[in-house]
């Protein structure tokens, strides 16, 4: 596979594009084909849809010339470049035809059959569809080589991400070809074999799935749990506003399809707590309440935050874990009195030992050292940016010892919540996840490790790609983390990938210095 930094010899400008579909996907691809120059054709079965379209359209080049990306007098030339079409052989002069239909294999595979007997035998013909096999699509087709997946994100006009999917009979070169045409509309085109989910509906499955399960358990109020992998983890989004904004009913069906497709395997279980959700028509914003309530004048989610206690007098960091040297730093910076000698990862506070978690829980650590006071620490993917630490005490632990771990935090300028002792805690079973499923879809081939990267930050605005996270975090301590799940979770869910257990082995990087650059661009 070929990672997304492609030259931009993409189709000609030239190039007729042909869109069928006119709905909000079709609108947007329609939008964005224009403002690279292309002329445009745009097709949808039902006369209405396409008036809407046309006035879509409209409306987004209207918006582009108010906030000055374009002239007043382009609008105009914009209108003439597209072209309404009431039929199907209204494209016949199309180079490349995008169809953004209903998300139906049948359908699809009639409107790709009747297609190929309209347009030349050279057009490429593309399918958007988020969830559809692209080989199952092909495979009514005369020429199934020149079917290739442009998944483009909603609203396709903002998101820079498409997924350039090849299903079995894909040419690669015309995959090629049409990542570099994605690439010259300005878009972050990435390779990936047609799997369910492609790569960004599957490999962010974990940020769901990982905080239902701890809610499920009832680690925390569901606003300290938002606030846990956003201002502790560094993701814009809490997962549960996440899928009150995507909407219950989208995601639970998209876990479903990953779920089933993949013969049920445990890692994709969907939730029961999204099932009820869904029978009970609270599917988000949209309906006014899901997760979290949107009713006018609701309350903003609860965070449960630890009250300001004292900061113990000093400070110990003994060892090597991640993260180590800017909690030392903060330390520092806050007038804190910091030692740092040789041993085993831990931030000894006096009686109390502050571990970072690994995936353990703290009354099993507190057990098996026979000392009592342990308190965990939450990962983050900065801690310097973080604004709230997630700490979980030992069952054996005594309120004062835990208030000591609290100060130290509240010290370095941070806020505090305290969760129930679950394993992996609420950041590092999500990021350890993320980065599984991430090396799972290298391993079998699905995408390059840049590409689900790239993949993961322009498609979902992650913080960092899950595997630049690996390399940072260390391949190796995500193996140990997700070894420890599994030893809590003994039904599949944790089983680490092979090649994420072979890079552990050797400690060899995911992501190459100049890769990474990119990525934090
Ligand atoms: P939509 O429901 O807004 O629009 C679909 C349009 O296709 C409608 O105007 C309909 O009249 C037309 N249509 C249906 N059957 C047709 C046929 N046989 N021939 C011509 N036109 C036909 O759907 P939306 O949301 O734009 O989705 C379209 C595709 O894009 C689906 O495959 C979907 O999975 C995919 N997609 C959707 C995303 C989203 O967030 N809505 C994101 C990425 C992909």
């Amino acid at each position: 596979m070929k990672n997304n930094s492609t030259s931009l010899s993409g189709l000609p400008s030239s190039t007729r594009i042909g869109v069928i579909g006119g709905g909000i996907m079709g609108n947007g691809i329609a939008a964005v084909a224009l403002r690279a120059g292309h002329p445009v054709s745009l097709h949808d079965s039902r006369t209405e849809a396409l008036d809407k379209a046309a006035e879509a359209i409209e409306n987004i080049v209207a918006r582009w010339v108010k906030r000055g990306d374009l002239q007043p007098a382009d609008h105009a030339e914009y209108r003439a470049r597209l072209n309404l079409v009431p039929t199907l052989e209204g494209l016949n002069d199309c180079g490349l035809v995008i169809e953004a239909i209903i998300e139906d294999l049948k359908i699809k595979q009639t409107v790709f059959s009747a297609l190929e007997q309209v347009v030349s035998r050279e057009a490429i013909l593309a399918s958007n569809t988020s969830s559809i096999s692209i080989t199952a699509i092909g495979a009514g087709m005369q020429h199934p080589e020149r079917l290739v997946g442009m998944h483009f994100f909603n609203p396709a006009t903002v998101l820079p991400l498409v997924e350039i999917v090849s299903g079995e009979a894909t040419d690669p070169q015309i995959a090629e070809l049409i990542a570099n045409t994605a690439a010259a509309w300005g878009k972050s085109p990435v390779h990936c074999r047609s799997t369910p989910g492609f790569i960004v509906n599957r490999v962010a499955r974990p940020f769901y799935g990982e905080a239902m399960l701890a809610l499920q358990e009832r680690a925390c109020s569901k606003g300290t749990l938002d606030a846990a992998l956003r201002d502790a983890g560094g993701f814009r989004m809490g997962p549960l506003e996440l899928m009150d904004l995507i909407g219950h009913d989208t995601n639970f069906a998209v876990t479903r399809t990953v779920y089933n497709s993949f013969f049920q395997d445990p890692r994709y279980k969907p939730s029961l707590l999204q099932q009820a959700l869904v029978d009970a028509n609270w599917l988000g914003r949209k309906s006014g309440r899901g997760f979290h309530s949107y009713a006018d004048g609701a309350p903003a989610p609860t965070v449960e935050l630890a009250a300001t206690t004292d900061a113990p007098q000093q400070a110990v960091f003994m060892g090597k874990f991640a993260g180590i040297e800017e909690l030392i730093a903060l330390a520092n910076e806050h007038d804190l009195s910091v030692e740092h000698l040789a041993g085993q990862g831990v931030i000894v506070l006096g009686d109390v030992q502050l571990l970072p978690s690994n995936g353990l829980t703290a009354t099993r650590i507190a057990a098996e050292s026979a000392t009592p006071n342990v308190v965990l620490f939450d990962a983050s993917i900065d801690y310097r940016k973080a604004t709230l630490i997630v700490l979980a005490k030992a069952d054996q632990c005594s309120d004062q010892a835990l208030n000591k771990a609290v100060g130290f935090f509240q010290k370095l300028g941070k806020n505090v919540t305290i969760i129930d002792d679950i394993p992996g805690l609420l950041v590092l079973r999500t990021l350890c996840m993320l980065a599984n499923e991430a090396a799972e879809a290298v391993c079998h081939g699905i995408a390059s490790a840049a590409d689900v990267d790239t993949a993961m930050i322009k498609g979902v605005n992650y913080p960092m790609g899950p595997l630049a996270w690996a390399d940072q975090f260390g391949s190796q301590n995500v193996v140990s983390v997700l070894d420890h799940l599994a030893e809590a979770y003994p039904d599949g869910r944790y089983r680490s990938s092979a090649l994420l257990r072979r890079k552990a082995l050797t400690d060899s990087r995911w992501i190459n210095s100049s890769q990474l650059a990119e990525e934090q661009q």
